[in-house]
Order: structure tokens, then sequence, then C-alpha cells
């Protein structure tokens, strides 16, 4: 029996006791006559005492000879401790160690392994497996494993089946890159990874399967960014005979259900708001509720006032800043710096302070008089105190640059509090978007999802006016899921493939699986797929979804512990039927 108890479970109650511990060196004092040893495992810290009047000669070598990281397997007696630790579980025992095994020693960390540890980024990532030791790592990924239980429980309860669907497949077009796989038993042939099993999921529902879920890896060649991995894993869920509203309600259901288990949290509402909606006030489509700050169209009143840097342009938007009015002229200056920064792109901000006196001072008062301010003010519901900031240009750009600024100063502002959660149903997403540099319509979800009936009709004459049964699910301005009612006959999604530029034949090659079936009595179906990493990474009040998973990738898709991805060596590529073409 290598332990009777874990490093996080004696405490006075079993001073007395004999006892077995195994677990990891954390920490040694060695005094000479006595030695004090943190031993940990998964579960505490426990304290060890080897002292000269209690224990042999033989043992407090053998002690001495202990580093840190070395496993052990102690047996001894649970003692009180003198001086005591009321901060953790175990603070107030120790063991005498009677017996010690070393069962591996081990070479020095490369970093400490504590809370706050003196290791870079590069090097934990290199040796993950110690870096999960640590309690920050450690906890985020049985925090993952709570989220995980409750979403089985949940979907479970309601009648959900988990069904797997297999990895090697063919292309699932969501908008990234395929990762593909050379078949070695059919030279020349590659199976795709699934970006997502969406077609997989609609074919069980031909088949039957009424309600599906399955926590599942998905995998994407796509830029890398704080809340996106290159394989990642999804809550993915499929229901047949539903509507929209059927779906919001139920997965409205497991949103409160995590935040209710995991967070202790009651959300009272779930406002819903249109994709149009969430643009105009917000430049976004996945808003953060939590704060105000919301857009102000300005057109009718800042254009035509001489200031010809707005009168040329298509949108004049502006939001107010809450007690930003004191901001120096040094603070204004960074944020106008901020935005012009290539990632954002604006040309420049145009600032109002509305001050407590409720006099208004603007860096275009050359231009506008003080009732021209008072209606700047109005429209964007500034308060005295509160800071006015401004931005043109074509209305897309100035939106999504807008956006950008209000999550920056919602930040800065601590206005975006990780302990509070508003989630929110984003509707009515437009169903096509057009690409510049194909110059073509894309399916801005993916091309299963249904047009709404009374837009089909505006598919031939204003396609980028059609909406779609779609929707996102966003929780604190993060889009934690996405979805939709699908096209379930072989007519529309036919045409549907066609209006995205796909001829017949090639419909039929990549998708004649799923048409076939739709011949076959395909039920109205519709479903959605959250994004587990990211929202397991919300629900513990962070953004960076990479530690909330246990061996991630880094920015540039490398796993840099076991190095991969790496090169073949010629045999392999033999086998494989193929022939590099760099050196
Ligand atoms: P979608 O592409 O919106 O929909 O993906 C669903 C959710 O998955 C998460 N997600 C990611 N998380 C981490 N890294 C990534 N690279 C990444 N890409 C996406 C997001 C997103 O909301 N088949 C459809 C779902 C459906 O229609 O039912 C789909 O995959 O949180």
């Amino acid at each position: 029996m290598y332990r009777s108890h874990t490093c996080g479970q004696l405490n006075s109650s079993k001073i007395g006791n004999e006892v077995t511990l195994s677990g990891w060196v954390q920490k040694i004092r060695n005094k000479g006559f006595m030695i004090w040893v943190d031993l940990r495992d998964r579960y505490g810290i426990t304290q060890l005492i080897f002292d000269e009047e209690r224990s042999s000669e033989d043992l407090m070598k053998k002690a001495a000879t202990l580093g840190r990281e070395f496993v052990i397997q102690v047996k001894g007696e649970v003692i009180e401790r003198e001086s005591k630790n009321p901060n953790i579980a175990t603070g107030e025992i120790e063991v005498l160690v009677k017996d010690l095994d070393i069962l591996n020693a081990s070479l020095t960390p490369p970093f400490t392994i504590e809370d706050e540890t003196d290791g870079g980024e590069d090097l934990r990532m290199k040796h993950r497996y110690l870096d999960i030791r640590r309690n920050p790592v450690k906890n985020k990924l049985v925090f993952r494993h709570k989220v995980g239980m409750q979403v089985r429980n949940f979907l479970s309860n309601q009648g959900f089946i988990e069904v797997e669907t297999p990895y090697l497949i063919k292309s699932t077009p969501e908008g990234a890159r395929d990762f593909v796989v050379p078949s070695r038993m059919n030279e020349g042939q590659f199976y795709a990874l699934p970006q997502s099993p969406q077609t997989f999921k609609q074919l069980l529902m031909v088949g039957g399967m009424d309600k599906y879920f399955q926590i599942v890896k998905c995998f994407r060649d796509e830029d890398l960014r704080a809340d996106r991995q290159p394989e990642f894993t999804q809550i993915d869920c499929e229901m047949a005979f539903v509507e929209q509203e059927d779906i919001l309600n139920i997965f409205e259901g497991l949103t409160r259900h995590l935040l209710k288990e995991i967070n202790n949290v009651d959300v009272d509402t779930f406002p819903r708001m249109t994709y149009d909606e969430a643009m105009r006030k917000y430049g976004n489509d996945k808003p953060d509720i939590r704060f105000g700050m919301e857009f102000a169209e300005l057109n009718d009143i800042a254009k035509n006032k001489g200031f010809n840097v707005f009168d040329q342009q298509e949108l004049v938007v502006g939001i107010a800043v809450p007690g930003a009015a004191a901001y120096t002229r040094k603070q204004i200056d960074a944020l106008i710096s901020w935005v012009k920064r290539p990632q954002i792109g604006a040309n420049g901000l145009v600032w109002a302070k509305y001050n407590e006196d409720a006099s208004l001072k603007s860096s275009v008062d050359k231009f506008y008089s003080q009732e021209d301010l008072q209606e700047w003010a109005k429209a964007t519901g500034a308060n005295p105190g509160d800071l006015i900031l401004v931005m043109a240009g074509d209305a897309g750009k100035t939106r999504s640059q807008l956006s950008a600024l209000r999550m920056h100063l919602g930040n800065e502002l601590g206005l975006r509090k990780a302990d509070e959660f508003a989630p929110l149903w984003v509707i009515d997403f437009p169903l096509l978007e057009w690409d510049e540099e194909t110059e073509r319509y894309h399916a801005m979800h993916h091309p299963f999802t249904s047009p709404k009936v009374e837009d089909i009709p505006l598919l031939e004459t204003d396609p980028g006016k059609v909406r779609a049964n779609a929707y996102d699910l966003v929780l604190n301005g993060n889009e934690i899921g996405g979805g939709s009612i699908r096209i379930h006959d072989k007519e529309t999604q036919s045409k549907m493939f066609s209006h995205l530029g796909f001829t017949e034949e090639e419909a039929k090659e990549q998708f004649g699986f799923l048409m076939n079936a739709f011949q076959y009595g395909a039920p109205p179906h519709g479903g959605i797929a959250f994004g587990f990493d990211r929202l397991t990474a919300i629900l513990g009040g962070q953004e960076t979804i990479r530690d909330f998973i246990a061996f991630p990738k880094n920015n540039a898709g490398r796993d840099v512990m076991i190095d991969a991805p790496s090169k073949l060596d010629e045999e392999q590529l033999k086998e494989l039927s193929l022939k590099l073409n760099i050196e």
C-alpha cells in the first residue's frame, strides 16, 4: 500500500495515528538536528518531521539526501505541530517519520514548483508535466473536469445521448483550413480532421438519434489567439423536431445550470439581440453587456458644421466614457495613439469633456458650439464627469475600431469584472457574407444553415440581406457557442451550394453523402456547439484558454514539449507516397 491518506487529508482528529503517505518533496528545511519536509500530492501538503532525538541516525542521514521533487513514501505518526499554520488544511499536525523510502530521485526542477514560480512561459511549456504539479495549473484542470461533469449530467438528464463521431473524415467546412492526414492504404489520398462533427451530427438526426451531444475534439488550421487553439474541444449538440426557440431554451438551461453549479450565480435575464442591433450598438457581434458605453450615431448632429473630417464620412459615432472627463491630455493622447496602431487602424479620435460644471470642452471647439456638444452628450447619454469619444469613417471599419476602443476602456476602467456574468443570445445572423478576396458570398455560419423562410426570395435579388436561423451565445464579450436550424431537404441544400459558388459536381463530390441522406426522410433539425475550452476559461474568470488545456500548443501551433510538428523520415514519406517539395 503506497498510502493510507493523501497529503491534504490529515488534521488534529488523526493525532496519534500511524499513517503512510506518498508524494513529492516540495520544500526541505534542514537544521541538522531536525529536518522538516513539505510533502505534496494532488490534494495538498503535509509537513514531515525528522528529529535527531526521536529518529534513528540512518533515517536522519537518508532524510538529508532528499532533494526537491524527489518522490518518497513515508510511514510515521501524526503528531501535533508546535507552530501551527492556519492557512492550510493540515496546518495543525505534522508526521513524525519512522520509515522513509525514496521511490524515485529527481533532477533539480528548472523552475520552482510553487504557486508563484520563477519559470517563464517557454520553460514551463517545455516541462508542462512539472507545471501541472503547481496549484494554479492543476486547479484549472480540476475545474475543467467539474464543468465537463456538469455538462454531461445536465444533457444526459435532458435525454441527450453522447455519440462519438470519427476523426478521419472528409473536409467539413467551418471557415478554417483543414488539417489533413495521408492515407497509406489509399495512395495519394487524404483524410481531413474534422473542423467540427457538423455533418455527422446531422446524419445522426437522419438516423433518428433525436438528441445528440458529444464533448469532442475539433481541428482547425487557423491563426491562433488567446481564445483559439488549433485543436480544441466542443460541447457539440443536435436535436431533431425543434425550432430555434426550443434550442435557445434548452441551452439557456444548460448555461444557467453551469453558472449555478460552478459559480453559484443566478442569472435573471437572458437577453436576446439581433445581429444588426449588436453591430449598431456595440460594433461587435459578441458584445460585452456588463457595461454600457453604447454607441450613439452622430451623423445628424455632427456633420455639416464645417468640420470636413466628419462631413465626408459614412458614419460618425461616439461613446461616453464614465468618469473620464478627468483624463489628462497625456491619457487622452495615449488613447489616440492606441486607436492609431496598425492593429486598430483608426485615423484619429475626437474628444469632448463633459465637465462637472456641465460645460463642454472638446478637441474640435473651433467647429462646434456648446449647444452642438450638448447634443453629443445627449445622444451618447453622457453625464457631467464623462468623456465623449468620437470616430468617423466607413461604417463597418469605424464600428469595429470603436468596439475595440470600448473593450480597451472596459478593461482599463475595471468594468469587466471576472465574477460578473452577462450572457446574451445574438440572433438573426446574416446567412451570407461577402468575401472581398474571392469576390463571392461565403456562408457566415456554415453551408448547412437554413435561411429564414420570409427572406428566401431575397436570395435571388439581394443575397447579403438574407437572414439565417442562426444564433450565437455570448458570455462577457466572448462567443462561447454558435449554432443554427439546418436545411433538411435536398433541393434547398443544393440551391444553397450553388449560391456559395459550388458547381453541381463539386457539391456532389463533397457533400453527396449528406444530400443522399436527406432523400431518406431527414427530420427538421438544428443544434449548437459550445467552445468547451472557452466556456471553462470564462466560468473560471479568465479569457486565455491555454491555461485550461493540459497540453496546449504555443502561438506558432507547436507543442514545444514533444517538439511537434516534426519531419517525417524518408521511409515514412515513401510509404505514404509523399514527396516533399522543399529543401
Ligand atoms: P462554430 O464554428 O461557431 O460552430 O464553433 C462553435 C464554438 O467553438 C468555439 N471555437 C473555438 N474554440 C477554441 N479554439 C478555436 N480555434 C475555436 N473555434 C471555434 C467557439 C465557437 O462558438 N458546427 C458548428 C456548430 C453548429 O452549427 O451546431 C460550429 O462548429 O466558442
